[in-house]
């Protein structure tokens, strides 16, 4: 694939797992890319990873700042044409413990954050009579779920029934829009989460591959980031409005491998 002709915002593409993944698969298949995340220093660190990349800051919960970043990137890199809604956070607690605080942040990065960098990534497009193209990124929880993941679970659902109706309404513009959700991503950092949970880190994971999984190898960053170039590219110019778990096999399990014993 050849995207030397996008030029990517990825939102929170500086961190360790699907974020970086994305940028890496963009960046091997020529894209530039504008990597937005919370703080100077980190957007800056990230960009130097790639070949052609751009550091921005935004908290994407302030609509002021998206605005702003928004006409930083206009300045240095014209209109951009691709976007992918990656930044987001997690919280694992149970339902009756959720403070508001805990809650608004947590729809504030994934699901407001997202409509208003779409908002004004969509703005350019039209302003400009050019066309692009958005990919979300959602998770295994927006299809299915567990206890304490109320509120995550509901942001990521509420990511792909947005990705459907932005992908109605922004059709006759030939604006595509698609959903990727990931799996169990492998990062060595994710171990310390792991083992609030767990006190053998690694059992647990491989555990998890050999058993909550159809397909037994780790889900690298870099799997989704293919994805999310395929999405971005022509080679998907008729799929919009959908949602494609990179999941090797998670979501589609009627019974786990330890249960069905083959
Ligand atoms: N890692 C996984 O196993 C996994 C699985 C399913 C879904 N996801 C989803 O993938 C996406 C990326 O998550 P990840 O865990 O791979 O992390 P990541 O390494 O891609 O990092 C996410 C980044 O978002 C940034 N961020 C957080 N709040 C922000 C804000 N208000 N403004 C700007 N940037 C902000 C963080 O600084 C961080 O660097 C999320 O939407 C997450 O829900 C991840």
């Amino acid at each position: 694939m050849d995207l030397s002709h996008l030029k990517v915002l990825v939102t929170g593409g500086g961190g360790i797992g699907v974020g970086a993944g994305v940028c890496e698969a963009l960046d091997n298949f020529g894209a530039t890319l504008i990597i937005n995340e919370l703080t100077k220093k980190k957007a800056v660190k990230a960009a130097k990873k790639y070949k052609n990349a751009i550091p921005v800051k935004a908290d994407l919960r302030d609509g002021k700042a998206v605005e702003k970043m928004f006409k930083k990137i206009r300045k240095k890199v014209g209109v951009i044409n691709g976007l992918v809604n990656n930044a987001g956070v997690g919280l694992s607690k149970e339902v009756q413990e959720i403070e508001e605080a805990e809650f608004d942040k947590v729809y504030g990065v994934n699901v407001r954050g997202a409509w208003l960098v779409t908002k004004y990534f969509v703005q350019q497009l039209l302003d400009n009579k050019t066309v692009g193209n958005i990919v979300n990124i959602s998770s295994v929880h927006g299809f299915a779920s567990q206890p304490k993941y109320s509120t995550y679970a509901s942001t990521k659902s509420a990511i792909e029934g947005f990705t459907r109706a932005i992908a109605y309404e922004l059709g006759k513009h030939n604006i595509r829009c698609n959903c990727i959700g990931p799996g169990m991503v492998h990062a060595e950092q994710n171990y310390d989460l792991i083992k609030t949970w767990t006190p053998d880190p690694h059992k647990w994971v491989q555990d998890f591959v050999d058993n909550q999984q159809v397909l037994h190898h780790f889900i690298e960053p870099v799997d989704c980031g293919n994805m999310a170039a395929f999405l971005l590219s022509d080679l998907s110019r008729s799929v919009t409005g959908q949602t494609i778990y990179v999941d090797a096999g998670k979501t589609i399990m009627l019974f786990n491998r330890d249960y069905v014993n083959g």
